[in-house]
């Protein structure tokens, strides 16, 4: 035998225990963002690397450590996309769908940060992300949060409460901007190396550091808050009005930052402590100058991605989490001559219910061994066809959970039986 290949760290299969879960979470992700009137986008997960130099921002984790970048065979300098937002902005500017009109997008797949894996953090993992251009007003943030809000609740996620910050405009950050680094000058003796090379650079990633040395330094920082202008303010507080209108409750965070460059004014993360140290399942937040830097005209923006592996993660650790991936019913086939009719057997249950998730005794065995099969398939029913039911155009229906009695119906009758549990 050859050696085994094995697959990148960080980067999971999906397993068929797993994936009708992951399926029941992205339809549900789905229809609720269509029931808002929001649109699919797909886009390319390999974009030019300036893309995300420019968007995310120079000095940022993601590009500084992160991405999987690469020279393709024509020498062109490219990344494996560590998120969604930049390839979307692209689009629309490419696509011509800002003229005039606002859009409000959503969009799922694979994403890639050279991160260090642990508990509810991958190299490659998945996000289901929403975008809406062309809305300033509070309104659009509030209707962004609201959403994600009954999302939880159709999932059944209770266990997480929601981050809340400004960051105020591009003016209101750059004078902010000067009094942190004023602060920070008079404290250089306690910055560390990263935070010394981002002083100049992006002082407010400095806020972001996890270095426990330097957290008292940072308590003592001076705030945002105190920057901010009248604009900034009302459009904060407008959004608080419709969040509590809503009935959604939040914490204001003054130290919510962000790890990526682009945002302005509102920014929230919806946080729990049952997933250990990466307990952020969905982040976001305004964006009103990226469409211009990325080449587009001025469009505001607003968005946030939600984290996949977390959001499963947490469905399972709910206390009433509940779910088994089990087809209705199992289809035994007695005999050589059943064996042979019992495709179409199949096939004409199928056509009267198209719904119905059937599973076919392929490659015979005995009746035992058959019934073995039908359990370990966790399947409701086992239709049973033998000669006799053959002859007779019936089926002998068992239930395998033993609530009803065993029963010979007809065809039609085994389809009735099957709708009223569908
Ligand atoms: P982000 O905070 O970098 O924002 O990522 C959003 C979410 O993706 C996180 O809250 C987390 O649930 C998940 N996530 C991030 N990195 C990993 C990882 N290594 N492993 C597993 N899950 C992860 C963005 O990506 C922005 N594009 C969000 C956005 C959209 N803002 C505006 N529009």
């Amino acid at each position: 035998m050859s050696e085994k290949i094995q697959s990148i760290r960080g980067m999971n299969d999906l397993l068929p225990e797993e994936s009708g879960l992951w399926q029941k979470v992205e339809q549900i992700l789905r229809s609720s963002l269509n029931g808002y009137g929001y649109q699919e986008i797909r886009m390319p997960i390999v974009e030019k690397t300036d893309l995300f130099k420019r968007s995310i921002g120079e000095v940022t984790d993601i590009v500084e450590k992160e991405m999987y970048t690469f020279e393709d065979r024509n020498g062109d300098n490219l990344t494996l996309r560590p998120e969604g937002t930049a390839g979307c902005v692209r689009a629309v500017i490419e696509n011509g769908l800002l003229r005039g009109q606002a859009q409000r997008l959503w969009y799922t797949g694979p994403m890639f940060r050279h991160e260090r894996p642990q508990r509810g953090r991958y190299r490659q993992f998945h996000q289901f992300g929403v975008e809406v251009f062309g809305l300033e007003g509070p309104d659009v943030d509030a209707e962004l949060i609201a959403i994600s809000a009954r999302i939880w609740k159709q999932l059944g996620i209770k266990e997480v409460t929601l981050q809340l910050n400004t960051l105020g405009s591009t003016d209101s950050r750059a004078l902010y901007r000067e009094k942190l680094v004023a602060y920070f000058k008079q404290h250089l003796d306690q910055l560390d190396e990263d935070s010394l090379r981002r002083l100049e650079s992006n002082p407010l990633r400095i806020l972001d550091s996890k270095n426990s040395d330097m957290a008292a330094l940072i308590a003592a920082a001076p705030v945002l808050e105190d920057s901010l202008d009248e604009a900034d303010r009302a459009h904060f507080e407008q959004l608080k009005a419709s969040l509590d209108q809503m009935g959604i409750s939040y914490e204001i965070n003054p130290r919510l930052v962000r790890g990526l460059d682009y945002y302005g004014r509102t920014v929230f993360e919806w946080v729990t402590t049952l997933l250990g140290a990466q307990g952020t399942i969905c982040a976001g937040g305004r964006y009103d100058g990226l469409v211009d830097q990325i080449g587009g005209k001025a469009t505001p923006a607003v968005g946030f991605a939600m984290g996949l592996e977390r959001l499963v993660e947490l469905m399972k650790e709910q206390d009433d989490f509940e779910y088994a991936a089990a087809p209705d019913a199992y289809l035994v086939l007695a005999g050589e001559q059943a064996a042979t009719a019992g495709l179409a057997l199949a096939e004409q249950l199928r056509s009267a219910l198209p719904e119905l998730q059937l599973v076919t005794n392929l490659g015979g065995g005995s009746f035992k061994a058959q019934f073995k099969r039908a359990d370990r398939s966790a399947a409701r029913f086992a239709l049973v066809v033998g000669d006799d039911e053959l002859e007779q155009g019936t089926m002998t229906v068992k239930d395998l959970k033993g609530e009803l009695e065993q029963q010979t119906l007809s065809i039609q009758g085994v389809v009735d039986l099957l709708s009223s549990y569908n």
